[in-house]
């Protein structure tokens, strides 16, 4: 298969993602004041780009950011043409000086499974589910995840509550429940969380981390993780082949993906 062209749309002008050209000044750029969203194609297909649009225009609207949501979506599907059909994440950034910009990317590689290393972190409040691009925290954590020998980091409130990793969602198996952290702890509002929360019996709530250390399975999810099983949190095994539930949700979610593909 031919390799994706690095294409960027900058306000409908796209170029190689290298040459792409951002006026300055921009708080997008200098502040991380601005929202964006990461999606995944499947060959020429997008998958949930409403749900991701409807995230970004509710991220923006959080932040008092006004976008133009024609204009991304056109903008969105124009570049994905110059794919031509290969499978790519497509990344849609909307930033304070009013700029739309739309990357193709390569697919991320990620491991059948995953070891994951906690660290504590506190959400920021007053942009709880907001996807803004003030990520530095998220890849820092896992950076310091990293240190220790972990692929991921698990974000853990200072009280002990279970968060999320940095860009994924974590559920685990507990008490024979399958369960996640509740939106109101401050996690993101996934969509693949949500796909699975809307076909599996989920109990959503805030939990302590020894409820997810004593877990008999364990997943993230995400965009481009899809279900990935976690193989150990803190350099304790997590037991894993991957489990019944984990191969249930990745059924669930491979049946979503069908279906919400446009
Ligand atoms: C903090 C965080 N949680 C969870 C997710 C997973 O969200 P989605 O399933 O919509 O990709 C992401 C996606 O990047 C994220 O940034």
């Amino acid at each position: 298969m031919n390799a994706l062209p690095l294409l960027t749309s900058i306000d409908g002008l796209i170029t190689p993602s290298d040459e792409a050209f951002l006026p300055l000044p921009d708080d997008g750029a200098f502040r991380g004041d601005g929202v964006f969203e990461v999606l995944r194609a499947y060959g020429p297909k997008l998958f949930a780009l409403e749900d991701h649009l409807d995230r970004l225009q509710r991220s923006g609207a959080a932040i008092d950011l006004t976008l133009d949501r024609a204009s991304i979506e056109s903008e969105t599907l124009s570049l994905l043409e110059r794919a031509e059909g290969a499978d790519c994440l497509v990344r849609i950034v909307a930033t304070r000086a009013g700029r739309r910009i739309i990357t193709l990317e390569n697919l991320l590689v990620h491991p059948p499974s995953i070891s994951l290393a906690t660290v504590t972190y506190s959400p920021t409040v007053i942009l709880n589910g907001v996807k803004s691009l003030s990520y530095a925290a998220n890849m820092h954590a896992t950076r310091i995840a990293r240190k220790t020998g972990a692929m991921e980091a698990l974000l853990v409130m200072p009280d002990g509550t279970v968060l999320e990793a940095p860009t994924s969602t974590l559920f685990w198996v507990s008490q024979d429940k399958l369960r996640t952290t509740a939106l109101e702890a401050g996690v993101l509002d996934s969509i693949t969380r949500d796909r699975i929360i809307n076909a599996l019996d989920v109990e959503v709530g805030r939990f302590q981390l020894d409820d997810v250390m004593n877990s008999s399975e364990a997943f993230l999810a995400s965009t481009t993780r899809e279900v990935q099983p976690v193989n150990s949190i803190d350099g304790q095994p997590i037991p894993m082949e991957p489990g019944t539930r984990t191969r249930e949700s990745a059924a669930a979610f491979a049946a979503a993906l069908a279906s919400g593909l446009s």
